[in-house]
């Protein structure tokens, strides 16, 4: 065992550090460099088919279903087709209104789901496409759609998911784009941008996993005794928020919320006081105007928990001197374009919740009360 873990302490903390060659494994094969096309050969659903869907409809649980939500950002803002994500338990129950000439799509790491798996078959029932986006290659949902984007992130072992999500999450990108190009909502030289983009991220995720580690370490140091932790963001930075602090309970059992950082005053606030700490996504994309009003907005959310003594941990962009004067400690990540910068805010949180539960004696790898695959109901 010792020996698969790579001279890891942990599977995650490995899964964690394979996530820049997961996510190139994600794109292998799929993009040309020179034309910025996106190639999506598995798909049995025709150009027209997707050029006419009203909607795509989008099913998954636990960490999947962030991916899902980031993806609703990614697929929205490039294909302008909207998108409705569900917890798949929920769906199966809620008689959902479906237009059959939608698309539905599975999101789940390792294709076994229960409940992703009755979404699915709700969504066939309805006379759905599916689409799975799945990590284990021949899985349950993969026999059962339309279409399977392989992950090809290789075997998670630990159960709460690191490199499963980033490479769903390089997935959706691709899908996104590849939905953009079919139905022409976006110009080749952004197309060429974006996939140039893409293939530096493994290098860029490579860097932060160089520099946060050992600051989330000294984090975990101040923070690992608390009792609850807030996690904001804004934009397609929400989701990452709600997954920072899903990584948090499941592996070290501190309380931790996800919020939209302008939902704040709406309740949250109540619970601000001198102990709690607010991890707050405050990146921006410099070349990108939505992102950049995303930024400042959090700004100002970031102010009003310093006014009210809270510990604001923030992750923020290279480069960025003014945010090191507002915050209680910093942890820069590269630049990159919104849409991608997920993928790297991510990295920081993992390691947060791995050093903590570590330094609180938890088992990171096999939480308590948990399981790798729900296959029951
Ligand atoms: C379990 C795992 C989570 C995972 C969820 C969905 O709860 O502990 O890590 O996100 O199932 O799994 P799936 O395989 O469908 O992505």
């Amino acid at each position: 065992i010792q020996a698969e873990k790579g001279g890891y302490k942990h599977f995650m903390l490995k899964e964690i550090f394979e996530q820049p060659r997961a996510v190139r494994d994600t794109t292998l094969g799929r993009i040309s460099l020179n034309t910025g096309t996106v190639f999506l050969s598995e798909m049995k659903i025709s150009d027209e088919e997707f050029r006419d869907a009203p909607r795509i409809d989008i099913a998954a649980c636990g960490t999947s279903w962030h991916a899902a939500l980031a993806g609703k950002y990614m697929i929205e803002r490039l294909a302008r087709i909207p998108v409705e994500v569900d917890y798949a338990s929920e769906f199966r129950y809620r008689d959902p209104i479906i237009d059959s000439r939608s698309i539905g799509m599975l999101i789940t790491q390792s294709g076994e789901t229960a409940d992703t798996l009755a979404a699915q078959r709700e969504m066939l029932a309805k006379g759905l496409k599916t689409i799975a986006i799945c990590n284990v290659v021949g899985a349950m949902v993969a026999r059962e759609a339309h279409g399977t984007i392989y992950t090809h992130a290789g075997p998670e072992i630990g159960v709460a998911s690191t490199k499963a999500f980033s490479s769903q999450l390089t997935a959706l990108f691709l899908f996104a784009l590849y939905l953009a190009q079919t139905r022409n909502t976006i110009t080749g030289d952004e197309s060429i941008a974006l996939v140039e983009a893409l293939t530096r991220l493994p290098g860029k995720i490579e860097e932060v996993l160089r520099t946060a580690d050992l600051a989330c370490e000294k984090l975990a140091r101040v923070y690992s005794t608390a009792r609850d932790f807030l996690y904001l963001g804004r934009g397609i930075h929400y989701p990452i928020a709600l997954e920072g602090a899903l990584k948090l309970k499941e592996i070290s059992y501190i309380h931790a919320e996800g919020y939209p950082a302008g939902e704040m005053k709406h309740g949250p606030n109540a619970l601000i006081d001198g102990t709690l700490p607010v991890v707050v996504l405050a990146t921006k994309d410099g070349a990108n105007h939505g992102s950049r009003l995303r930024y400042e907005k959090t700004l100002s959310n970031i102010q009003e928990v310093t006014a009210r003594s809270g510990k604001v941990i923030a992750i923020a962009t290279e480069g960025d001197e003014q945010i090191g004067d507002l915050v209680d400690q910093v942890i820069y990540i590269p630049q990159a374009p919104e849409l991608l910068l997920p993928l790297l805010d991510v990295v920081p949180l993992q390691l947060l919740a791995y050093h903590i539960a570590v330094r609180r004696g938890c088992d990171v790898d096999q939480p308590r009360n948990l399981a790798k695959s729900v296959t029951v109901e």
